[in-house]
């Protein structure tokens, strides 16, 4: 290979089980830019893994936990002001404003480029770029798409071969002309000549940048979650839902990017469904995606397939046809036990990095919600000596564990099939202490559509920002749109109403949940968690026709009779309070769809508008 001449920076040293010169230049021409001191091209080997570990160690960004209590696990805390996605600085830089739509920030291609230069010109010097090959779903599939992290940051190639398939593999599927996302991500933090490192390199300055017509993205001065693990929230999703966008010119169908989760569910009598479902960040989609059905439900199976996102394509059979595209699962920590999800603790018992929680005096992990009691000494989060009276939170509420997901025991037998596996329904779920019910089927697909576009949800700490305030976050992909929300919303329609073609029988059920109603204390009123079996059985029952329900207003819902209680005292009484339907509290709800629809006007689907009416009509009879 033709070895670029690099002036005064780095050498290459390309590997030679290398072939592509197109993927060469773009490395030399990102290390002449950003000019580290070396360059490392990762393998993804475990030898490799436990070396950049050791090395952050050494390096203080990581600890490694007790050996015999964490097999293999480390704890890294980030620096306090870099804990979350940060929505403010994510843009998405299409040609036309419209492209990205109203619910992105968004500037002119050549603008923003003219902004990051500055900042991405010399940002790695004293550093290490680590090259980071990668595919989002099995290698070599034909659904599966291929990724490069350029990053200064050892913490994002650890993390990154745990959540992708990362390694040399990559590049034989690359070959010499093979394509793959350009991502090219820096902490901003470049060292002079002796200067010392910071445990957590980062910059008060961040972009989050994705340029959708060359499908590069550019991320600046975080270290953290998406914004750092380039192949999750911004390839996975803002880049691969403007593929399958643009791919529905090509085919006339397209696909879709979502965040979403899939599991497998299974009948005693071995009917077997997969589901997706989405609800925003940090409202349950890893516990669902692994829950555990209580006692009563013998011989009822759960297996997840993926816990944060869904590539999902129509095959010829006019079914949808769902992967994970990612090999592990950055989840949240906070709140996750053994009595609210034990696969979830089962999978993280080993090889797990943790971030962000707090450090037991015998070197293992704890978070609020871990224990009912905490424990009487720790170190928290930031560093500091923590006791129960000091306050404050031992972990950040966005604390986070990454582990294989081939460690999670209930992992579906199918998860790695590059065929993907047939979606049977689809769940839009919200965090909202008020107003939305229990559970509701929609009566066919728009309605559906409907009511995943307006979907509204409490604020979490996945996020930087005000918590706990209820937005709108059409389909939960309010962060991670990658185009025009409207143009979204039409793929949604055109989905539908040609699959709806080939085979309406086939064509998924769509539902709407709450898992989060309130009681006059504020205490959630719904057990949830394994719970959610209740209302993931009657969802089956109703794709197999045989469970009942009653119409109302939004679609149809389950009277106290149609779900399975066997196990829990839950009364009739307590049903009503979270699956009543306050129509003064509807009327206002409605005033909020119309101002996402008046936000979301260039574009809006006439049919979203019809449904919409017919609501406002119903709710006033
Ligand atoms: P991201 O990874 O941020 O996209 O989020 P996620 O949707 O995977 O979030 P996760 O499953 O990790 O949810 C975390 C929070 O939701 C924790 O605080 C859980 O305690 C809470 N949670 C999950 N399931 C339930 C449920 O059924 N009921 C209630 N009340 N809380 C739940
Ligand atoms: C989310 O915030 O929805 C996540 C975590 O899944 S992060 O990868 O940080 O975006
Ligand atoms: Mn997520």
């Amino acid at each position: 290979m033709n070895q670029p001449v690099m002036g005064g920076v780095a050498t290459l040293n390309v590997p030679a089980y290398i072939k592509q010169q197109k993927l060469i230049n773009w490395v030399a021409e990102i290390a002449a830019l950003t000019k580290p001191d070396r360059i490392y091209w990762c393998d993804g080997s475990q030898e490799e893994y436990d070396r950049l570990c050791a090395e952050m160690v050494a390096a203080g960004t990581m600890k490694k936990l007790n050996q015999e209590k964490r097999p293999n696990s480390y704890l890294a805390c980030s620096d306090p002001t870099d804990v979350a996605r940060v929505e403010d600085r994510t843009y998405i830089c299409s040609a036309t404003k419209e492209e990205a739509g109203p619910t992105n920030n968004w500037m002119e291609p050549a603008d923003m480029r003219a902004t990051l230069n500055p900042l991405f010109d010399g940002c790695m010097v004293g550093r290490t770029m680590y090259v980071v090959p990668f595919s989002m779903g099995p290698l070599g599939s034909p659904i599966a798409h291929i990724g490069v992290e350029l990053s200064d940051s050892p913490y994002v190639a650890v993390n990154m071969r745990i959540m992708t398939r990362m390694g040399k593999a990559v590049y034989d599927v690359l070959g010499t002309d093979g394509e793959f996302v350009p991502c090219v991500h820096t902490v901003g933090a470049p060292l002079k000549a002796g200067q010392k490192d910071v445990a957590w390199p980062c910059n008060p300055t961040k972009y989050i940048v994705h340029y959708p017509e060359t499908r590069e993205i550019w991320s600046y001065g975080s270290g953290y979650g998406g914004n750092a693990l380039l192949g999750k929230k911004c390839f996975a999703l803002r880049i691969a839902s403007n593929m399958g966008h643009q791919d529905a010119a090509k085919d006339g169908m397209g696909w879709l990017a979502e965040h979403m989760l899939i599991l497998g569910v299974e009948s005693p009598e071995g009917k077997k469904h997969y589901v997706a479902a989405a609800f925003p960040s940090a409202c349950g989609k890893t516990n669902f995606a692994m829950l555990i059905p209580p006692a009563s439900f013998d011989g009822w199976k759960v297996t997840t397939i993926g816990d944060d996102i869904a590539w999902i394509k129509p095959g010829a059979d006019g079914r949808l046809y769902a992967i994970n595209p990612e090999a592990g699962y950055f989840g949240v920590a906070p709140g996750t036990n053994e009595k609210t999800n034990f696969n979830c603790m089962a999978s993280m018992r080993e090889n797990t990095i943790f971030t962000n929680v707090a450090l037991t005096d015998d070197g293992d992990v704890w978070w609020e919600g871990l224990t009912k009691e905490a424990p009487s000494h720790l170190i928290d989060w930031q560093g500091k000596d923590w006791t129960p009276t000091s306050g404050t939170k031992a972990a950040h509420p966005n604390a986070r564990f990454t582990v294989a997901a081939t460690q999670n025991p209930v992992i579906d037998a199918a998860w790695d099939d590059p065929a993907g596996v047939p979606i049977s329904a689809f769940i839009f779920g919200g965090r909202r202490s008020t107003t939305v019910p229990l559970v509701t089927e929609a009566r066919n697909w728009v309605e559906g559509v409907y009511m995943a576009a307006t979907m509204g949800s409490e604020t979490t700490a996945a996020a930087a920002g005000q918590m706990g305030v209820v937005r709108r976050d059409p389909f939960a992909m309010l962060p991670f749109m990658g185009y025009n929300m409207s143009d979204y919303f039409q793929h949604w329609l055109n989905l539908g109403e040609k699959l709806g073609k080939v085979n309406a029988a086939t064509l998924p059920k769509i539902y709407c949940v709450n898992w989060f109603r309130t009681d006059d204390q504020g205490h959630f009123v719904w057990p949830g968690f394994g719970d959610n079996m209740r209302v993931l059985k009657w969802m089956l029952e109703r794709i197999e026709g045989s469970a009942g329900g009653i119409e109302n207003i939004f679609g149809t819902t389950p009277r106290f009779g149609d779900l399975k209680w066997d196990g829990i005292p839950f009364s009739p009484e307590e049903f009503e309070t979270i699956t009543s339907i306050d129509k003064d509290a509807w009327r206002e709800e409605l005033k909020l769809h119309e101002e996402l629809f008046t936000k979301l006007a260039y574009h809006l689907p006439k049919e979203l508008t019809a449904v919409k009416a017919e609501l406002e009509q119903r709710l006033a009879s």
